[in-house]
Order: C-alpha cells, then sequence, then structure tokens
C-alpha cells in the first residue's frame, strides 16, 4: 500500500512540477524512469525483465540529457532519444551483423529462423530491449524499453523505437564506464545463478543421437581419444513421436541405465523438451492439459493448434500459474530418469507451415497471480521464458541440492536468471563462423553471459578446416557445445586425424583454464558483467577499439585472437601472447595476458568431475611498475554450500623486486579450505618460464619465487606467517 501511494504521489509531483509531458523521476543513483502521460500501468507491468520496484528518490536533474520522448507515427506508439553525437551504441540481443549497432534496425519479435535466412536476420529467436549507449569519452548510458510486446528498434543518430503495443515505461541509466553499466543492469534484471561447474565443459550433441547405444558409443570415443568434454544432448529423437516427458521404447528402453552409465564415464546427460503438446486424445500430457484448461486459446476462446515436429500441437499457456506448476510437475517426473539437465528449444514458439511462423497475434493467454490476461502479441516475446522459468524451478525441486542447467532456445531480458541459451540454427559457414563473436558479445551486453553458438554450424557440413577454426574458437565461448543438424557428422574426429589432434589441443585449453573461467562465471554471477567481452572494455576511451568484433575478451585478463583476425586491433600495453603447448598448428588462437594480470589455470582433465583446483598454475604478466593481481574462486562445483561460504576466492598480488617475483595469496572471501600446490609461470615475450609446484600443501600457502633473466631458480616454501587472516610466505634461506 505505501508502494502504491508513493507511486501515486510520484506522479502528482511529476505532472505539477515537470514540464515534461509525462512523469519522471529517479529511482536510485544515475537511474531514472519515464512515464507516458495516461500510462496504463495493467498493459505493460509488472515487467518480466526489471526485478525492482522503482521508487521515487528525486527529480531528474536538469542537465540528464537522455530524455525519451513519446509519439506516435502510423498510428503506433514511438519513442526518440537523441543522443550524443559520437555514440557508439551496442546490445540490443541476439543479432546478426556488426558488433557496434549503429544504423541497424531489428524487430524484437522471438522468431524461429532456420539459417538466419529470414527477415534478413533482423528477427531471432530472442528479445532483449536493452541499448548500451557509448559515449565518446567511454562513459555510458542504457536504455530499457519496458514492455514485452512486438517492437522495432532503430539505431542512427537518435534511438527509435516503435511499439505494436501500447505506451510504455523506459528506463535510462548512466555510468562512468560500460563495466559499471553492465552492474548497474544486473542490479535491475537480475544475473545467471552459478552454474554446475560440469555445464562450462565442453559439449557434444547432434539431431540426433539414437539408440542409446549410440550415445554410449559417442561418450566412450571421447574417453578413448582422450578428448575432454563434460555433456551429451539427447535431440528429439530419444522421444516417442516426439511427444514430450515420453521416451521411445525400441531406442532408449532404459532411460535410468543410460544416464547412470554415462555418469560412470563422467559425463552429464541434458534432454530436449519442446513447448508443443501432441494433439492426441490418449497421451496423457495432452489429456491432462484438456482437462487443466492448460493450453493457449485462439480469439474465439477454443484451444489453438499448429503444427511442430510431432504433427498438429496445443501449447501450454504458461502465463499462467496453474499451468506452470502442472508443468513443474512434469518436469519434475522426468528428471527420475537421471537426467542432468533439460533443453528447451522451440518455445517462440515455433509454429511450421504458414507465413508467421508462430501462433496468430490475437490468440489469448489467461494470465493469473498477478499478471493480466493478454493477447499473443503481448506475451509471445515472453513465452520462451516463462517455459525456461517452469523448467528452472522444476529442476530444483526435483534435485534441491543440485544448480539446475537449463537452455533455451527463446528468451527476453531477464532470461538469464533461469537458462544459457544458444543461438539457435546458424550455418556451417565462415561467415557465421566470424559473426558469432559479435553475436555472443552483444548477447552478454544484453544481461545473457551464458551463451554460444552452435559449433561447427548446425545447418549444412562444415569442411575441416572451417570446423578446425570453429573448434578452436569455440573451446573459448562460455557456452561451449558442438551441435548439428542432419545429415553430416560432426564429432571432433569426424574430419580426419589432423582435426582430431586440433580439436583435443583447443578443447583442452579450455579444461585448462577452467580456474580461470569459473572465477568469471562466479563474477557474472555476482554482478551481471559478461564473461566474454568486446575490447573497448580494456579501455573505453580508445575509440580505435570500438567496432573490433573478431579479438574479444575472456575477462578482464585475456584476450582471445582466432587465428584469420590478422588486422585486429588491440589496447595498447604490454599485452604478451601465451604460448601454451610445445607443438603448433594453423588453427588455435592467439591468447594474449593482460599486463599486471595473474591468471590461474589448472591440470588437463578430461571431464570436470575429476576438477580441483589442488595444483594450480598462476601466469604472471607483471606491469611496468612490476606488479600483477588476479583472483580465483573455487567451491564444489555444484550444489549450493557457497550460498553459506563453503567457498574460497583467493586474491593474487605479485611484485618484482629487482630479479625475485613475489606472490602473495589471500584469502579474500569464503570458508572453504583448499589444499594447493601452487607453479608460477612467469610470461616472457617468447615463452612462459615455470617454476616447480610448490611441495607444501597448506592451504594459505603464499609463495616467493626468483626469476632472473630467463634463468628460473627452484625454491622451496615451507615457512609461514600468519598475519590477519592470511599467510606470506618468507623463502626458506
Ligand atoms: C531446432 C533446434 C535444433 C534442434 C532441432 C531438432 O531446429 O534449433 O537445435 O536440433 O530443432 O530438435
Amino acid at each position: 500500500m505505501k508502494k502504491i501511494l508513493l507511486t501515486l504521489f510520484s506522479f502528482l509531483i511529476g505532472f505539477t512540477l515537470h514540464v515534461y509531458s509525462q512523469t519522471s523521476f529517479l529511482f536510485d543513483e544515475n537511474m531514472a524512469v519515464f512515464y507516458p502521460a495516461g500510462f496504463d500501468s495493467v498493459q505493460t507491468l509488472p515487467s518480466p525483465a526489471v526485478e525492482r520496484d522503482l521508487l521515487p528518490i528525486s527529480d531528474i536533474p536538469v542537465d540528464w540529457g537522455i530524455i525519451p520522448v513519446y509519439g506516435t507515427d502510423s498510428g503506433k506508439v514511438t519513442v526518440t532519444i537523441n543522443c550524443e553525437e559520437g555514440t557508439d551504441f551496442y546490445a540490443t540481443g541476439e543479432v546478426t551483423g556488426h558488433l557496434r549497432r549503429n544504423n541497424t534496425e531489428i524487430t524484437l519479435w522471438n522468431t524461429d529462423n532456420y539459417g538466419y535466412r529470414n527477415y534478413g536476420g533482423t528477427r531471432l529467436y530472442q528479445s532483449h530491449p536493452w541499448i548500451l549507449g557509448v559515449k565518446p569519452d567511454g562513459t555510458c548510458f542504457g536504455i530499457i524499453a519496458d514492455h514485452t510486446w512486438r517492437q522495432k528498434i532503430k539505431l542512427s543518430d537518435a534511438i527509435k523505437i516503435t511499439s505494436d503495443g501500447p505506451s510504455f515505461r523506459v528506463i535510462v541509466i548512466k555510468r562512468n564506464n560500460p563495466k559499471e553499466i553492465m552492474k548497474a543492469l544486473g542490479n535491475l534484471i537480475g544475473t545467471i545463478n552459478l552454474p554446475p561447474l560440469w555445464a562450462i565443459g565442453h559439449q557434444q550433441s547432434r539431431y540426433s543421437y539414437y539408440p542409446d547405444s549410440k550415445v554410449k558409443e559417442i561418450a566412450e570415443q571421447f574417453r578413448q581419444r582422450e578428448i575432454p568434454c563434460d555433456v551429451i544432448w539427447m535431440d528429439i529423437d530419444y522421444m516417442d513421436g516426439v511427444r514430450p516427458f515420453t521416451f521411445n521404447k525400441t531406442y532408449f528402453p532404459d532411460p535410468v541405465g543410460l544416464n547412470s552409465y554415462l555418469n560412470s564415464i563422467k559425463f552429464k546427460s541434458i534432454y530436449i523438451i519442446d513447448a508443443g503438446t501432441k494433439q492426441e486424445p490418449g497421451y496423457s500430457v495432452y489429456d491432462r492439459g484438456i482437462a487443466g484448461n492448460h493450453f493457449v486459446k485462439t480469439d474465439s476462446g477454443s484451444i489453438y493448434y499448429g503444427e511442430v515436429w510431432p504433427g498438429l500441437c496445443a501449447f501450454p499457456d504458461y502465463t499462467r500459474p496453474e499451468t506452470r506448476a502442472w508443468w513443474k510437475g512434469l518436469q519434475r517426473n522426468f528428471m527420475q530418469c537421471g537426467a542432468d539437465g533439460i533443453w528447451n528449444d522451440m518455445n517462440e514458439p515455433a509454429v511450421f507451415g504458414d507465413t508467421i511462423g508462430t501462433m496468430p497475434d490475437n490468440n489469448r493467454h489467461a494470465g493469473g497471480g498477478g499478471l493480466p490476461a493478454g493477447s499473443h502479441l503481448r506475451y509471445h516475446n515472453v513465452y520462451g521464458m516463462l517455459m525456461s522459468m517452469s523448467t528452472y524451478e522444476a529442476l530444483l525441486e526435483a534435485n534441491p541440492d543440485k544448480r539446475p542447467f537449463v537452455l533455451t532456445r527463446a528468451g527476453f531480458l531477464g532470461g538469464q536468471r533461469y537458462a544459457a541459451t544458444w543461438t539457435g540454427d546458424n550455418v556451417s559457414s565462415w561467415e557465421h563462423l566470424k559473426m558469432s563473436i559479435p553475436m555472443s558479445i552483444n548477447l552478454g551486453l544484453s544481461g545473457q553471459p551464458f551463451n554460444g553458438p552452435d559449433i561447427g554450424g548446425y545447418v549444412g557440413n562444415a569442411t575441416p578446416e572451417l570446423f578446425g577454426h570453429w573448434i578452436a574458437l569455440g573451446a573459448f565461448y562460455p557456452f561451449s557445445r558442438n551441435h548439428n543438424g542432419e545429415p553430416s557428422e560432426q564429432e571432433p574426429w569426424a574430419f580426419g586425424p589432423e582435426i582430431e589432434k586440433v580439436s583435443q589441443t583447443a578443447i583442452g585449453r579450455r579444461y585448462r583454464l577452467l580456474p580461470y573461467f569459473y572465477t568469471l562465471f562466479r563474477e557474472a554471477s555476482q554482478t551481471g558483467i559478461p564473461i566474454m567481452r568486446p575490447l573497448f572494455f580494456a579501455d573505453p576511451a580508445d575509440l580505435s577499439l570500438r567496432d573490433e568484433e573478431q579479438a574479444f575478451m575472456l575477462g578482464d585478463d585475456l584476450i582471445i585472437l582466432p587465428r584469420w583476425a590478422n588486422d585486429a586491433k588491440l589496447p595498447a600495453g604490454n599485452w604478451k601472447k601465451i604460448k601454451l603447448e610445445d607443438t603448433e598448428d594453423n588453427y588455435q588462437v592467439t591468447v594474449i595476458l593482460r599486463p599486471g594480470a595473474v591468471i590461474p589455470m589448472g591440470k588437463l582433465i578430461q571431464s570436470t568431475a575429476d576438477y580441483n583446483t589442488e595444483f594450480i598454475t598462476l601466469l604472471v604478466n607483471p606491469n611496468e611498475d612490476g606488479t600483477a593481481t588476479g583472483t580465483l574462486y573455487d567451491d564444489e562445483g555444484n550444489g549450493f554450500g557457497y550460498r553459506s561460504g563453503d567457498y574460497a576466492m583467493h586474491r593474487f598480488d605479485a611484485s618484482k623486486e629487482g630479479d625475485r617475483l613475489k606472490i602473495e595469496i589471500t584469502l579474500t572471501e569464503g570458508t572453504r579450505r583448499v589444499n594447493r600446490h601452487y607453479r608460477i609461470g612467469y610470461v616472457t615475450d617468447d615463452e612462459v618460464i615455470y617454476t616447480d609446484y610448490s611441495s607444501d600443501t597448506t592451504q594459505y600457502m603464499d609463495m616467493v619465487n626468483e626469476i632472473t633473466g630467463s634463468r628460473r631458480d627452484r625454491t622451496d616454501f615451507t615457512d609461514f606467517l600468519m598475519n590477519a587472516g592470511q599467510k606470506i610466505c618468507q623463502m626458506q634461506k
């Protein structure tokens, strides 16, 4: 009640004091919201994206500058925002084309777009009504058009948003740099939940592996060939006639046995569940769906049917709390088969066989539990997000001690709270390989850091050369999954021994870098800062980096430079290439370490089931002043113990004193005790000089090492000094 009164009060203040034709106020530091005149909140709120109530704290400063102006164009609601000359635009979700979004127009209308062939690629599977603006001086602003209806975003000198729905509120936030704006976005729309460690491992998929003996054989091949991998995916052929929550009894007679076998060889299994429910009296999901009034209705009130993989289907109305509860029950039961994760697909929802590719705009969703009833035009863009939310909750209920992993194809701003995503049915082509980088970056800049494309391409056949380059890069996507459609084989060994070796090396790099990856996932889950970042994050005021879209950053400390990216623009400073292997091939990406960085690496393992941080290499590239810092996050890799302190965050402070390199290791957060041997990898221009691992495994072990030119002196690190919760090691004399 107090909240409502406050909001009403602010409306009154707004109307009396402001000259704007709309109500507006600051609800947080440098975060403003603008409501149109006559705003009808029932039409667009509650917001599925924004988690917070926006309560006024003060008027908008007179020099605020970024003011949405409401208008109409051919009868449609528009919002225009003038921007400072030289502003670069980014984000806008899952988009084809270039990283920099200036002079583009997209439609936010979740669309099944096989090969990205339709609509010139200007509509894809997801909708993120969020625009990131980076001004010439590197300061940033962000805009949320806070509604779900179909809309267009046009970015030229100004931002123009045109909605097919009613008028909506606009949120404008300002921050000093790109990382801060991502944190502010995370604060508004939430962040990813920390995934289970295995979901960060490499993954193998195909449409489709069947029967179950084929699934086992593929998993066994990875182990025999010593190509690291964590997950194998079951596409639609595991089902009985593509009926969700069923198994084909001939091909998959014993799913529990299959999953426990996969687990025994350190694989996890993920099963696809599509949105459409086959129209078939006698199929229990359909029968219960009818009985429970769970399906989306047409404008005339009958059940809507549309064609998808199983034939004619009805579509659960996930806007209804009762339907979500029902779906969760189905999903919970399904988890008894021992599946480790769930893949939600076709949930735009995709409908075959007519030109619009989905259900009609005027279909009806019933809503409930605070969500108003509404047309499909209103709820289409959040259909997939509501489905993946139900799936996420079901997995948590089924296995309360495990972190859920859900992958979804359709999504909306804020959907990262429930599911990771991939970029749908891309093509095995050089164009799509290269474009995957700006696509993934822009998704990350839209609040969805846990994403990646189908490695190797989904549509068509990859050549050995294309696959070699794609797997070399693909090992560094936040979500690293090789998936393809029929008929070609795309396992790492399908292209001959050379590419198999390339794949083994590339995927091995991901596994060796897991300590660094996992630390980045932790950061993303805490702050919203993406894992894969554009190069301008390194120096937001360096305009030459603004449209670099082949090289990218992993976290703050690594630049990933694909083999083909010869003319990439890199940030200034003494960034150093890290030589990660003794051997060379023509495919591996160049990995480059920031001056002033310490990054943790682990030993090569074949599955995250074998992950531990007992042996950690600290790669160090001191700054000009001889210092370098880094962090390492560690926990049990699954479960929720980390929420009550069962984790360890260590900080590494390296300093060069003369020809000695000293590293102080400090436990900065958490209560987890780790038993660790460290070694240093000192990165020089030509090589990495490694010390031996320290022989002592004391958990707070710090060490001092000596590096003289390219000669290294091995030292024992056994003498410790306790100091305010940290131990500083002194070299034994
Ligand atoms: C869709 C998905 C694709 C999947 C196929 C069959 O096209 O995008 O990844 O393999 O459906 O389920």
